[in-house]
């Protein structure tokens, strides 16, 4: 089959690695980045880092209001998708770049295929929900991380096309876990570009950058908090939020938050699995730190992945700073219910599961 992947966010090109490294074997690929992410950090380290084939087309559509910027991503992916008549699109998770591509293809009869589907949060507060939503709902194949997300869509009807495949970020967590190296001088640097050191003594890990969680409020919270733990917090920050973090922290008082530039996956997965606990709102942080043993705290108020939730793994607070150090007290390395996001061969399953999709298709 001729496949076209369509990704445009940090997740996704991490995702996309995973599975075009055994996709490629059985399928031709051809990659559309929408350019959503554009930042160096933020995309063509990956590809580098990651060795992703660089992608055939990038459009250049990143920020604007969410319907202009899936709008303008949905008109240039058609014309893509004309030009080069895939026979299926590959969509990842619950960007504007999932949505944009999810219908772009849909209307000209082009099967969608969905990595990460069947997630869900309960409200369509988050822009993410309304992404994951609409996408399955014209997806022909759903590629689920965990059995949650099977029953998540038969619940809503969908079963045709649906499989309990894993999930790819534990493909990538344990794939490139051997390549894992303290951070070398120069990788991790503040926004003057200034040497960030790894604290001897221990460390926390943070991200914050949901839409929710961006407010001066809940940044200032957050940051309270991470002031009275018992060592420092690294927090590479995500650039939605640099300006205001950055203008926080110049208020002082916050010394023990280390401000860092977005790193490369591989230092952020090195971070996780070697920090104390891990504060975040990211989906991929989450995950990574359930498959590592740490505990993590979210500050979200509705569970995305309820399965890390098993034993202390992970605990839901809200973005005060007393809650989120009670959490954090709680959260322990303790885990119940087996192996909830498959066995680290989701590349394998999805790429079986496009395979006798072709089949079937041909045997009509
Ligand atoms: C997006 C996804 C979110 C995902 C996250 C991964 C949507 C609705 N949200 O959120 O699900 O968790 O990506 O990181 O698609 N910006 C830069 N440089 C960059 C990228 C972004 O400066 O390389 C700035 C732009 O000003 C932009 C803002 O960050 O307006 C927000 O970026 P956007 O892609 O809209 O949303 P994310 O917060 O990244
Ligand atoms: N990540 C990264 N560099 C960073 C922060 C995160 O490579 O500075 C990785 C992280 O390890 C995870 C993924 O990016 O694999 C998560 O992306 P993000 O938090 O942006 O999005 P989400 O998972 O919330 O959609």
């Amino acid at each position: 089959m001729k496949l076209c992947t369509i990704v445009g966010a940090r997740p996704q090109f991490i995702k996309a690695a995973a599975l075009s490294r055994v996709l490629r074997y059985a399928h031709e690929e051809i990659c559309i980045h929408t350019g959503q992410h554009y930042d160096r950090n933020m995309s063509a380290i990956f590809f580098d880092e990651l060795r992703i084939p660089q992608p055939d087309y990038n459009l250049g559509i990143a920020g604007g209001s969410h319907g202009k910027m899936t709008g303008q991503m949905l008109a240039a992916i058609e014309d893509v998708l004309v030009r080069e008549a895939p026979d299926m699109a590959l969509v990842y998770g619950d960007t504007n770049s999932t949505l944009a591509g999810a219908l772009a293809a849909v209307k000209l009869h082009i099967p969608v295929c969905h990595v990460e589907a069947g997630v869900r949060m309960g409200t369509l507060i988050s822009p993410e929900e309304v992404n994951r939503l609409l996408t399955d709902r014209v997806a022909a194949l759903l590629c689920c991380c965990t059995q949650r997300a099977v029953k998540n869509l038969r619940r809503e009807g969908i079963t045709r096309g649906v499989r309990n495949t894993g999930d790819l970020m534990l493909d990538a967590a344990l794939y490139y876990e051997g390549r894992l190296r303290p951070p070398a001088q120069g990788e991790l640097l503040d926004f003057s570009g200034r040497p960030v050191a790894l604290p001897q003594g221990g460390y926390y890990m943070l991200t914050c950058h949901r839409e929710e969680n961006t407010s001066d409020e809940a940044l200032y919270e957050v940051m309270q908090a991470m002031q009275r733990l018992d060592a420092p917090a690294i927090y590479p920050v995500h650039p939605r939020n640099r300006e205001r973090v950055m203008r926080l922290w110049r208020l002082g008082g916050f010394d023990h938050t280390l401000l860092t530039q977005p790193v490369g996956y591989l230092t952020s997965l090195y971070l996780v699995k070697h920090a104390k606990k891990v504060i975040t709102d990211s989906g991929g942080l989450q995950r990574e730190a359930f498959f590592y043993g740490v505990p993590c705290v979210t500050i979200l108020d509705n569970p995305v992945w309820p399965e890390t939730l098993s034993g202390n793994m992970n605990r839901l607070c809200a973005p005060k700073a007393d809650a989120i150090l009670r959490a954090l007290s709680a959260a322990a390395n303790k885990r119940t219910g087996g192996a909830p996001f498959g066995d680290g061969h989701a590349a394998e399953a999805i790429t079986a599961l496009i395979t006798a999709y072709e089949e079937e298709l041909c045997s009509l």
